[in-house]
């Protein structure tokens, strides 16, 4: 498969990602039991799915471009872990969920940083 497949497929996990944060960090806001809520499962697929399309795609892309393991490709699956758990933290502490979805977007930010000008 083609760097350029990777890449495509690596958006659409992020899209994933991060649109099941949203509809996460709307259902802390908003509060109640989620737990009682269908959507529960469709942003838990989502975000699962999508984590897991994220890394298979960001491999196959460092494979192709043979560069190990710089800087930036580990800043980015610390991105990755942390994208992993700010869901939940969202819904735990729900007067937090907010904040949180702001840092959701620096993280994203930063991971497109990261990997479009490789600063280390
Ligand atoms: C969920 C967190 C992540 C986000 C939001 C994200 C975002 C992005 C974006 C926006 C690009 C395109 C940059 C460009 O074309 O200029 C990109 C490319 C890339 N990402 Fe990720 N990424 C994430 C996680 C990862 C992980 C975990 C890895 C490694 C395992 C990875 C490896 C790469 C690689 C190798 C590229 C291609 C860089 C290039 O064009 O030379 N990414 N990522």
């Amino acid at each position: 498969m083609s760097f350029d497949f990777y890449k495509i497929v690596h958006f659409l996990g992020i899209f994933m990602v991060f649109s099941a944060l949203g509809g996460q960090i709307v259902m802390a806001i908003n509060g109640g039991d989620a737990k009682q809520l269908p959507g529960r499962k469709w942003i838990a697929m989502f975000h699962g799915v999508g984590l897991l399309i994220v890394l298979v795609a960001g491999f196959g892309m460092i494979a192709k471009l043979g560069v190990g393991f710089p800087g930036w490709v580990v800043g980015k699956i610390v991105i990755w872990v942390a994208l992993g758990g700010v869901g939940a933290i969202a819904a735990r502490k729900k007067n937090l969920a907010g904040m949180i979805w702001v840092l959701v977007l620096l993280l994203g930010l930063t991971a497109a940083y990261l990997a479009h000008y490789k600063p280390f």
